[in-house]
């Protein structure tokens, strides 16, 4: 049955040699543990990836219970945390993951640092990693206003206030983020769809453009 379906689709659109491609392809040695275990450090960047998986799918289950306004967000995290099945382990999931992420990331960071992978031919996909690296900081900024409680709160205004001190342009990107003068209503929608919409998509893009220079370039070393 799934032969006839495989074939049916791959009659017309032939398949076979796009995850081929991807399929035959072999790790080199150097980046294999099985032949030497110092280079587990090659696998931060698919942990890493692997932890965005979970925090967009966890989070798109969190967005079935979150409310988005000043008046029940705090309730709607409450409700999902104590009342509703796996509530908790969604939220679980998401709250230790973005630390870990974060942490991941960095560990990855530091590996194609130290290998100095970022030199030629890889200066690009370097300078997209940073605007990953700022992206995944906005995304940790924005997640932590979400469940509007006085941490969120106050831990947001001293955010915005850092923004606010930097020069010429601080007061303009405070006001811009907070959609106003306070830290109120309009912030926390702002955050929201910043959080789930615009951050999500441009994190995609940038995987997308990262992906196909590592598939182009090949991984480096040895060293
Ligand atoms: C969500 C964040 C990120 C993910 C999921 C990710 C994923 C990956 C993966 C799977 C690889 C293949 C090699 C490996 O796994 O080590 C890789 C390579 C690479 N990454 Fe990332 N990455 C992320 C963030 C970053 C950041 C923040 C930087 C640097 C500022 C960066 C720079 C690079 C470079 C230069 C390579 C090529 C390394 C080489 O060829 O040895 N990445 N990334």
């Amino acid at each position: 049955m799934f032969k006839k379906v495989y074939n049916w689709i791959d009659e017309r659109l032939d398949i076979t040699p796009m995850w081929r491609d991807v399929a035959d392809h072999e790790v080199p040695e150097h980046v294999n543990p099985a032949h030497h275990f110092a280079a587990f450090v090659y696998c931060f960047g698919g942990l890493t990836f692997f932890l965005v998986v979970i925090q967009i799918l966890s989070g798109m289950f969190l967005t079935m219970y979150y409310v988005p306004d000043i008046l029940n967000a705090y309730a709607s995290v409450d409700y999902l945390q104590h009342k509703v099945a796996f509530g908790v382990i969604v939220r679980g999931m998401h709250f230790w993951g973005a630390s870990l992420i974060i942490t991941m990331m960095f560990l990855h960071t530091l590996r194609v640092f130290f290998t100095g992978s970022y030199k030629s031919p890889r200066e690009m996909n370097w300078v997209v990693g940073m605007l990953i690296f700022f992206v995944m900081m906005g995304l940790g900024f924005t997640g932590y206003l979400l469940p509007w409680d006085n941490k969120a709160y106050f831990a947001t205004k001293v955010g915005l206030q850092i923004a606010n001190s930097a020069p010429v342009i601080g007061p303009y990107i405070t006001r811009f983020l907070q959609g106003g003068e306070i830290t109120g209503a309009q912030t926390l929608t702002r955050f929201f769809t910043i959080h789930v919409f615009f951050f999500p998509a441009i994190l995609l893009a940038l995987l997308g453009g990262h992906f196909f220079m590592i598939r182009k370039q090949g991984i480096s070393g040895p060293l």
